[in-house]
């Protein structure tokens, strides 16, 4: 494959979790603001929530599709999808409204809840299903896309547009 998949990649799997450390902070950053920094903060936050979730769903589920990780897919979509739906919501909201405040502790919850489910179940079938070259390859790939997202900006915006169902899993 080209420059982005060589040896200094970063394996798919690390790089997922590491992010999810990093958006749990993040939101963790975001429940703890006042109502003046809450705004922007949340709008880092969902800008790099959708970053990751579409990144999975257009690279890292598809290569990792096999008949014993197929449910977990499917509810990883199903999971993905919900916090769109929620994350959608909150961006038409006022950040220093009650309303946002329990939306976003149950975007919170969910978004923690999904990880764990990942990194439980999903990732270790994953590290049995496909080498390191291959995890590194999909790191690359997945990175670059996250990046031509951030380039675009806003790529927050997009979750309104894929709230009606899950993605498909191919
Ligand atoms: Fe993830
Ligand atoms: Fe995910």
């Amino acid at each position: 494959m080209s420059d982005q998949t060589s040896n200094n990649a970063t394996d798919a799997v690390e790089m997922l979790t590491a992010q999810h450390r990093e958006m749990e902070a993040m939101l963790k950053q975001v429940k703890e603001s006042d109502d003046a920094q809450r705004k922007s903060l949340f709008a880092a936050a969902a800008d790099k929530l959708t970053m990751h979730i579409k990144s999975e769903e257009e690279i890292f589920y598809p290569a990792v599709h096999r008949a014993r990780t197929e449910d977990d897919l499917l509810e990883s979509l199903e999971e993905h999808l919900s916090l769109k739906r929620l994350l959608a919501d909150l961006l038409e909201m006022d950040p220093a409204d009650k309303a946002f405040e329990a939306k976003f502790k149950v975007l919170k919850e969910q978004t923690e809840h999904h990880h764990e489910e990942e990194e439980e179940k999903l990732f270790p079938a994953v590290l049995k299903i496909i080498g390191e070259d291959q995890r590194k390859e999909l790191g690359g790939q997945m990175l670059a896309r996250q990046e031509e997202l951030a380039m675009q900006g806003k790529p927050r915006t997009e979750v309104k547009d894929e709230t009606a169902s899950a993605a498909p899993l191919p």
